[in-house]
């Protein structure tokens, strides 16, 4: 079969994280792997989304121009897929000129067709920042529940769709100022006229996700309403028409656009031109769209709808949208510090080992959570401990008595043979619906069963009675690892390859389905363990939360007289915690005095007062000197390691704050607090200046 398989082009505004990848990136790529394994012809797509009001607003803050920030994301994107080996024949850009131009013709054709028409509006516009402003850079009091933070496409708090003119004391959401109305023309698309096209065609949508499918037949079904696909903005694609020239086609529009564009981009680097037309036009290929669930609406509804306006295009045959990747209970954010990006975790896990764990938590039907911890016990137990070590022990033991395994003598084998065919053919049914997560199990029944007929036929007692018997023993458990192996390629290409090269298969893996009817002989090659387990000693620079605290009472511990028992304001909040100080520091000078504290720490009790959170000191052994931050820095603001925000990580313990060597360095002459992560020196600071000792103390002095 031919196959397209398009993902949604990312923003090159935000570092990809988890979230994104959980959500679209992985299980597209897992499932052109599966493809590619049993024989389809397969072109996989996406590129990054460069255009849009965000880009423009973020570059303006750097001070630097949209393209340099889209470009400089764009990079950072395929760094990303690079280190989790998700790989697109084409990670394109919409900034690219043929996108442009097939942008552009489109729009033309649409135009002629007759499915474009200008209209005025009346819109937003802030006269401070001199430009229209987009809905959502618009906010106010929200008129159904009084939130004052609404706005003008939606409140978040109560949830309902707004227009800006709906807002009560509407203000710009850059500058404060309050826009006016003005009149201004647009294109718009006749999305009306496709709504009994788009009920028809989806009630051929039965196999879709339900969560997909509901959404889109209730969107389809509350009526639509024809869109403005041009704005008043500088950055985006031009819009060929004139009169048009300060304004841009609008970035949803286009982009969608994109998967196309960077499929003909595509062909013609393979020097085969027309070839993008086989999957686009050719009614016998199928193209799926594999994208997060906040993208439903534009992937079966509006894109559907401007390919049948165009008429000689494929429609999506399927849109399996993921839910979201929550991380202790909130969606994964990057602006709002929830969770990891790609590359803070790649700096401490393999890629394959995070494809693992997504796969087997992947939110395809509901959200699921995201722990580190959860991570390494599934990583350690099962691809480690039973997938690795099965082929590590079967193969060393192989070599170890220069057995050569061979089918004859192993009664089982053709039981074996049935069991493995009926787990792989359950595989490829889950992975044809691509349900990924159900696919990865029945990988894990094969391996979980290689185990346990390992050590049922225990080789090691057979070879002493006798050897044909435990040769073909070890030859049945080979076939359970070529099995189990070609399964994981999709999952866990590099470490499916490491096994695979282990139990001597010569034929690339890649397209190996094949291999699977014939009974190759085996030779297994002498290695090291294949994968060395997670440790999770080295610490990530996000999961300590520091903040500014005032002290603002100082009592003696009763029961010890080394001890104090602080109160400390964090601005919204009070906490008691206790500090061996009473050698280093009287009552009169501790009042008042703005500190460093772990906020994050679990409460302890120390001789029987309640300690919640610890301050921050450093110490040569003889002195002791209280970490301290300039006048900027609030009561209860957070204090950060280099650039890394609080991930909100949870509560740790003492011994954990070990791994992130606080000590005072030397920094243009004066002392300034460092943690040390990965032999890289972070400085804590907090509204952009260092935290340091309230006196001066020699370099390298311990903070703790
Ligand atoms: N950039 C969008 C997002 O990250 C997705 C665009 S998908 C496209 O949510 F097809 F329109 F490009
Ligand atoms: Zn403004």
């Amino acid at each position: 079969m031919r196959i397209l398989v398009n993902c949604a082009l990312p923003y090159a505004n935000n570092p990809l994280h988890l979230g994104h990848i959980a959500g679209a990136y992985l299980g597209a790529d897992i499932f052109v792997r599966y493809r590619r394994l049993i024989g389809d012809e397969v072109m996989f797509v996406s590129g990054s989304d460069q255009y849009g009001t965000p880009i423009t607003i973020q570059a303006d803050a750097e001070g630097i121009s949209p393209a340099d920030l889209a470009r400089r994301f764009h990079i950072e994107h395929k760094k990303a897929f690079e280190g989790l080996s998700i790989k697109f024949d084409i990670f394109s850009e919409t900034m690219r000129k043929e996108h442009h131009e097939n942008v552009k013709e489109v729009f033309l054709e649409l135009l002629k067709k007759g499915y474009l028409y200008e209209k005025v509006m009346n819109s937003p516009f802030c006269p401070t920042c001199n430009r229209f402003m987009p809905d959502r850079y618009i906010k106010g009091i929200c008129p159904h529940c009084g939130y004052d933070e609404a706005r003008g496409d939606q409140c978040e708090n109560c949830g309902k769709v707004l227009d800006p003119k709906d807002l009560i004391s509407p203000r710009c959401a850059i500058c404060g100022d309050s826009p006016e109305f003005r009149d201004t023309k647009h294109f718009f698309f006749r999305l009306s006229s496709f709504q009994d096209n788009l009920i028809n065609w989806l009630k051929g949508k039965e196999y879709w996700r339900k969560n997909v499918l509901e959404f889109t037949r209730n969107f389809v079904e509350a009526g639509l309403e024809d869109r403005p696909i041009t704005r008043d903005i500088e950055w985006g694609v031009e819009v060929p028409v004139e009169g048009y020239e300060h304004k841009k086609i609008y970035v949803w529009f286009e982009a969608l656009l994109g998967y196309i564009s960077a499929a003909r981009i595509y062909s013609s680097q393979q020097n085969d031109p027309e070839r993008w037309k086989k999957y686009w036009q050719d009614g016998n290929a199928r193209v799926y769209c594999f994208i997060g669930k906040d993208n439903i609406p534009f992937h079966t509804v509006i894109f559907p709808a401007m390919l049948m306006a165009l008429e000689r295009f494929n429609l999506p045959y399927d849109v399996p949208a993921n839910e979201f990747l929550n991380f202790s209970g909130k969606k994964f954010s990057k602006s709002k510090g929830v969770g990891f990006t790609v590359s803070e975790v790649l700096t401490k896990i393999n890629g394959d080992y995070i494809r693992y764990y997504l796969s087997s938590i992947m939110p395809e039907t509901g959200d699921s959570d995201f722990s580190i911890e959860d991570l390494r016990e599934k990583v350690n137990s099962e691809l480690i401990g039973k997938y690795g070590n099965l082929a590590f022990r079967s193969t060393s033991f192989i070599l170890k008595n220069s057995l050569v395994p061979r089918p004859g003598h192993d009664d089982e084998y053709p039981a074996v043979l049935d069991f493995l065919r009926e787990k792989f053919a359950l595989y490829r049914g889950y992975l044809d619906g691509i349900e990924i997560k159900k696919a990865l199990h029945e990988w894990l029944e094969v391996v979980q069963f290689g185990n346990v007929y390992m050590n049922r036929s225990a080789p090691w007692k057979l070879i002493k009675t006798d050897s044909d018997s435990c040769s073909s023993k070890l030859y049945t458990v080979l076939r359970i690892i070529h099995y189990a192996t070609v399964m994981a390629y999709p999952f866990i290409p590099s470490s499916a390859e490491r096994i695979w090269k282990m139990i001597g298969m010569k034929t690339p893996l890649e397209s190996s389905f094949h291999t699977l009817s014939e009974e190759p002989s085996y030779a297994p090659i002498k290695t090291d363990p294949p994968f060395s387990p997670v440790e999770l000693s080295s610490v990530n620079p996000n999961s300590l939360d520091l903040r500014v605290a005032r002290i603002v009472d100082v009592q003696e511990h009763p029961n010890a007289d080394r001890l104090y028992v602080l109160k400390l304001s964090l601005g919204t909040e009070e906490r008691q915690l206790v500090a061996g100080l009473r050698n280093h520091y009287s009552r009169e000078e501790l009042i008042g005095r703005k500190i460093i504290i772990v906020y994050n720490l679990k409460p302890a009790k120390i001789r029987g007062m309640v300690s919640n959170g610890m301050l921050l000191a450093a110490d040569n052994g003889k002195d002791v000197r209280l970490l301290t931050v300039g006048d900027h820095a609030k009561e209860g603001d957070r204090v950060r390691i280099g650039d890394y925000d609080y991930n909100n990580h949870g509560r740790i313990e003492i011994r954990d704050l070990e791994a992130y060597r606080l000590h005072i360095s030397t920094i243009d002459g004066k002392p300034v607090a460092t943690a040390s992560v990965d032999d890289e020196t972070l400085v804590l600071n907090c509204r952009g200046e260092s935290v340091f000792p309230e006196r001066n103390i020699e370099e390298n002095s311990r903070i703790r």
